[in-house]
């Protein structure tokens, strides 16, 4: 059983991640979705928040678990018996930053492999920080994200 760890901070999961989820299961037997925290960002929705959003939103897709986690990364990627990290990669932008993380994470974890899948084109302009601007000034969503995500969305800026 080979499995797969994509990790981020998925606030909120967007049809960009729930693509390369999607990829993702035809390379693994399972691909576990770790929803964590990232120092550099404060989240608009919390982390139950997040992992119902992404639970629900991948209803119908097999082999696939969500999971929080507030640890080191590789520590969780060794943890549940992974051999990869998946990060989606959408522009040369994402790159530095990208790099980064996976060499520390090799450092850490000599034998997980990190590998980049590029979302359809449909998705590679699309981001969570577009999308909660988006629907702070209340703009059209469903192209963007899952309807449990519009409706959260919705909730949280029309209060
Ligand atoms: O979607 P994001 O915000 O780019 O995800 C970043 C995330 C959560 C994957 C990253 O911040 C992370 O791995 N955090 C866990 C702490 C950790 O392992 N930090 C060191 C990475 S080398």
């Amino acid at each position: 059983m080979r499995i797969a760890v994509y990790p981020g901070s998925f606030d909120p999961v967007t049809w960009g991640h729930i693509d390369i989820i999607k990829r993702a299961l035809r390379l693994f037997d399972k691909v576990i979705v770790a929803v964590g925290e990232n120092p550099e960002k404060t989240p608009l929705f919390n982390i139950d928040e997040r992992v119902f959003m992404l639970n629900e939103s991948c209803k119908g897709i097999g082999n696939v678990e969500i999971k929080p986690f507030s640890s080191l990364l590789s520590d969780f990627v060794v943890s549940v018996g992974a051999v990869a990290i998946i990060r989606g990669l959408r522009a040369v932008s994402d790159f530095d930053y990208e790099f980064q993380l996976a060499l520390a994470n090799r450092k850490l974890a000599p034998l997980v492999e990190t590998i980049f899948l590029l979302p359809d084109e449909r998705f590679v302009y699309l981001n969570s920080t577009l999308v909660k601007s988006i629907a702070r000034y209340n703009g059209k969503l469903d192209e963007f994200v899952p309807p449990v995500v519009k409706r959260m969305l919705k909730e949280r800026f029309l209060r």
